[in-house]
């Protein structure tokens, strides 16, 4: 979703317009569809299109020194993309300009209120915002009290980077719900959406927290709570290396993180493990021993991974697991058990509609644990506990090492509460990371099948028992990218309706990896196939058959969603490339999902 980044420094310090450009490309994974900057020069100038920062950057001027600016990536959700539309928005005196992140719920409201006589340029609920602060300014409030005032006044959520062009060496910016963090540098100071859209110029960050007001000059930086308190923050050193945000040999990243699955679990398996023993936080341990009952919440691909999840503590570990929509669960709270654990999966740690279930849990009382693949997230800081993927950064909007690596760390939990062998286990992750590299060895293979088999509008994936959880995944991978119409179903469950949808040649792929299904997929294979489908399938070698085109190496059958998900990942990325698509920003879809 929508991506901010700001700079203040000295003069004949750095490229200003350099900085901002290039930071909004890093964002870019984000997901949006317009972008813009605002750069003083003697004034603000404004550039903002529809479209990617590549067009952007054909129509911002060559050169402009500068010492100010800020920039952005929209996804649209009030008015249409296009240039007026686009960030940054500006006051109608032209004094303030601005960036935003986030929702204004009461924009309808507050222009009743505040702003009747103001003539608006956009659909946007932001320039709600930029009109109040230059309201009350013209209202004799200092420039700080209004923000903060128009702060106090916002329900929903925001993060905002904000230019007074009469203070040329002072960048103003608040947050609330959606993500913002501090950069510290020398002569400079930087805000971004996420680490790597800074990285390049510094890895000293300071993490910022819900209703704070900031005002940042190139040699200060002061944290304000929404009543002007001065807040003391310690800033933190980001180990993220810039490396890992570039495509290297790649056309695409999200090839580069199917491949990178591997070197994920191992990393786990180092993580989580010591010689003998496992090594987790005790405190969450114990949490889990009191523990009646697990909740996992997610959105998409994490909540299909919490499904296997549901799975591994169930069968594992004992442990009755339920697993929820986040976007359902505050407006349909489920009863609750009476010693519930909460459990957010979440790549990003900042989707909004997660973040809306914690904060009604803890308001309840309840404990909560974060897996996530971002330090200092916003899931990660507010959950009582956190465990961290250590997947390396994910760019590519459709996830894949994330999956992995959630179910990775989820068996290693599991396994820990059911006190089984961890050197077990510990072998059993180090021959998944080989045979998913003897699977992405073969991407030829994955290509063939891929423009053989995916060439229809539709497609089906079916499992049973685990199988299904990785159909479901395999479909949203698949139709997500390629824009081809796929569902993933209980094997046995499509004859009970959508086998109604089958005709000749229509793709049907099945995942197999446990025995006790073996055969009753199959036969729902042969239903399908004498009804015109193409079938691929996917199996576990010592329950394959001889057409069997996927054939994977045995490994634990409770953890082969780590290797059975990779072809899938596989064909979905050659079903795309085949269309041409830009694989890592499919249309509509944004990385880091912060608004509800
Ligand atoms: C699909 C995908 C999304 C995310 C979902 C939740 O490939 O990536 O479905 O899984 O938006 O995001 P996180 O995991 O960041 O909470």
């Amino acid at each position: 979703m929508c991506g901010i980044v700001g700079y203040v420094g000295f003069p004949n310090q750095k490229d200003v317009k350099e900085i901002l450009l290039s930071g909004l490309e890093k964002l870019e994974y984000r997901g949006y569809d317009s972008a813009g900057i605002a750069i003083y020069n003697n004034g603000v100038k404004v550039f903002k299109d529809k479209g990617r920062v590549a067009n952007l950057r054909k129509i911002v001027d060559n050169y402009i020194p500068s010492t100010l600016g800020i920039g952005h990536t929209r996804w649209a959700t009030h008015g249409v993309p296009n240039s007026i539309n686009s960030h940054p928005h500006q006051s109608s005196s032209g004094r303030f300009t601005l960036v935003h992140n986030g929702v204004i719920e009461n924009e309808v409201e507050l222009r009743n209120k505040y702003l009747q006589d103001y003539e608006f340029i956009s659909d946007t609920d932001t320039e709600v915002v930029v009109a109040l602060i230059e309201t009350f300014v013209e209202a004799e409030e200092p420039v700080d009290v209004a923000i903060r005032h128009v702060m106090g006044l916002i329900e929903g959520s925001y993060a905002l980077t904000i230019i007074d062009d009469q203070s040329p060496a002072t960048l103003y910016a608040a947050k609330s719900k959606s993500p913002l963090l501090i950069g510290l540098g020398d002569g400079f100071n930087m805000v971004g959406s996420d680490a790597m859209s800074i990285i390049n110029y510094t890895n000293q960050f300071i993490e910022l927290h819900d209703e704070e007001f900031i005002v940042l000059t190139p040699e200060d930086v002061c944290i304000y709570s929404i009543l002007g308190v001065k807040i003391d923050r310690p800033y933190y050193t980001e180990t993220l290396d810039a490396a890992d945000t570039e495509k290297g040999i790649y056309p695409f990243y999200m090839l580069k993180e199917i491949d990178e699955q591997p070197y994920a679990i191992r990393r786990i398996v180092a993580k989580y493990f010591t010689d003998t023993g496992f090594n987790i936080n005790p405190n969450i341990v114990e949490t889990l021993k009191n523990t009646d009952r697990i909740y996992i919440v997610a959105a998409g691909t994490s909540m299909n991974a919490g499904f296997v999840g549901k799975q591994l503590f169930e069968t594992i570990s004992n442990i009755p697991t339920e697993v929820h929509i986040a976007s359902e669960f505050v407006y349909n709270t489920p009863i609750i058990s009476s010693n519930p654990l909460f459990i957010f999966l979440s790549q990003s740690g900042e989707t909004a509609d997660s973040r809306a279930v914690l904060v009604k849990i803890k308001s309840l009382g309840y404990k909560s644990l974060t897996i996530t693949n971002v330090k200092s997230s916003t899931l990660s800081r507010e959950a009582d506990y956190t465990l961290l993927l250590h997947a390396g950064v994910e760019i590519a909007v459709a996830s894949t090492k994330a999956y992995t690596s959630q179910i990775a760390v989820m068996a290693i939990l599991a396994s820990d509460q059911a006190n089984l062998d961890p050197i077990g286990l510990k072998k059993d992750l180090a021959l998944i990371a080989n045979v998913i590299e003897s699977i992405t060895d073969n991407k030829l293979m994955y290509k063939e099948l891929a423009d053989e088999y995916l060439t229809k509008r539709n497609c089906f994936y079916i499992g049973r028992h685990i199988d299904y959880y990785v159909a479901i995944e395999a479909a949203l991978k698949l139709k997500e990218i390629s824009y081809i119409q796929t569902e993933g179903f209980a094997a046995g469950e499509l004859k009970h309706g959508t086998i109604a949808l089958i005709e000749e040649d229509t793709p049907v792929i099945a995942v197999i990896s446990q025995e006790n299904i073996n055969l009753n997929t199959r036969s729902n294979i042969k239903e399908v196939k004498s009804r015109g489908a193409k079938v691929i399938v996917i199996s576990l070698k010592s329950i394959s058959s001889a057409k069997d085109q996927i054939v994977i190496d045995d490994v634990n059958p409770i953890l082969s969603p780590l290797v059975t998900i990779v072809p899938t990942q596989l064909l979905a990325y050659y079903a795309a490339l085949g269309r041409g698509l830009d694989i890592d920003k499919p249309r509509n879809l944004a990385k880091s999902v912060t608004v509800e």
